[in-house]
């Protein structure tokens, strides 16, 4: 009997590391993201405000860093569950549209998206490519930035309310690659675990929020989610 036969609501909560097999960089610990680059100039309003040009290229070498990377068997796994039983959610931190490449289509994205860009008076456009296809909205000529929450942002409450509702109606929370330091995405084991939900992690590495697991399995995402899921086939 897999776990899909046992649980009825099962949620992927997943963070960078969920696509560092896939090749896309973590922002923290080894090779991250902000070890190279000082989210203070590349990923914050006010640096947008600053320079539009140097932070557009900036998510612009992101976009073509994801673009060469292709979904690991993890992801696949999420979406061959979904397909099965279609109440399986992916309640994701990452931009990188990842997810959505592997067939999923239950994502709520907590962050935004590389693949959509914001006017401030003509809302979300998707914008998909290596470049963006304009820098500015044909409408009012207002810079378009990136549909990704930067630091400092407030998230889409609408999204938040959406993650919280599903968070809450698990029966089963698996959280896969994230290091639970960025809020409210972090609180959400601990949601989980209230509602009674069993917790997984799958983290090579422990953090502040491991304690809230019934289980922790100390492995890559690639191979963990197969072999979690291997009777669910
Ligand atoms: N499989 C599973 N987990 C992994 C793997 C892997 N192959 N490789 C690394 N990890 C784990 C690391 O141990 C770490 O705990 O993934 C986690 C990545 O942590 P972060 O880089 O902090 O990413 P995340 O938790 O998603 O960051 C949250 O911070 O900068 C903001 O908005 C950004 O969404 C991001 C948020």
């Amino acid at each position: 009997m897999g776990l899909s036969d046992k649980y009825k609501s099962i949620v992927f909560f997943t963070g960078a590391g969920m696509s560092a097999e896939s090749g896309v960089p973590t922002y923290r610990g080894r090779g991250g993201i902000w070890s190279q680059y000082n989210w203070e100039e590349y990923a914050c309003q006010e640096a947008f405000d600053r320079d539009p040009h140097k932070v557009l290229k900036f998510h612009e070498l992101r976009r073509q860093s994801v673009l060469s990377c292709r979904p690991h068997p993890g992801h696949y796994v999420i979406a061959e569950l979904e397909k099965m039983h279609p109440q399986v959610r992916a309640v994701t931190q990452n931009i990188d549209g990842m997810h959505q490449r592997a067939g999923s289509r239950n994502v709520t994205e907590l962050h935004g998206s590389l693949w959509r860009v914001r006017c401030p008076s003509h809302g979300i456009f998707d914008d998909m490519g290596e470049t963006f296809k304009s820098c500015k909205c044909d409408k009012c000529g207002s810079w378009l930035r990136p549909d990704i929450v930067w630091f400092g942002d407030m998230l889409n409450q609408d999204v938040v309310n959406e993650a919280n509702l599903i968070v809450r109606r698990s029966d089963l929370f698996i959280s896969v690659g994230t290091s639970g330091v960025v809020w409210p995405a972090a609180g959400f084991p601990k949601i989980a675990k209230e509602s009674g939900a069993h917790c997984i992690e799958i983290n090579p590495e422990p953090n502040e929020m491991s304690y809230l697991y019934d289980k922790a399995i100390r492995e890559n995402a690639g191979i963990a989610l197969p072999a979690l899921f291997d009777e669910d086939k």
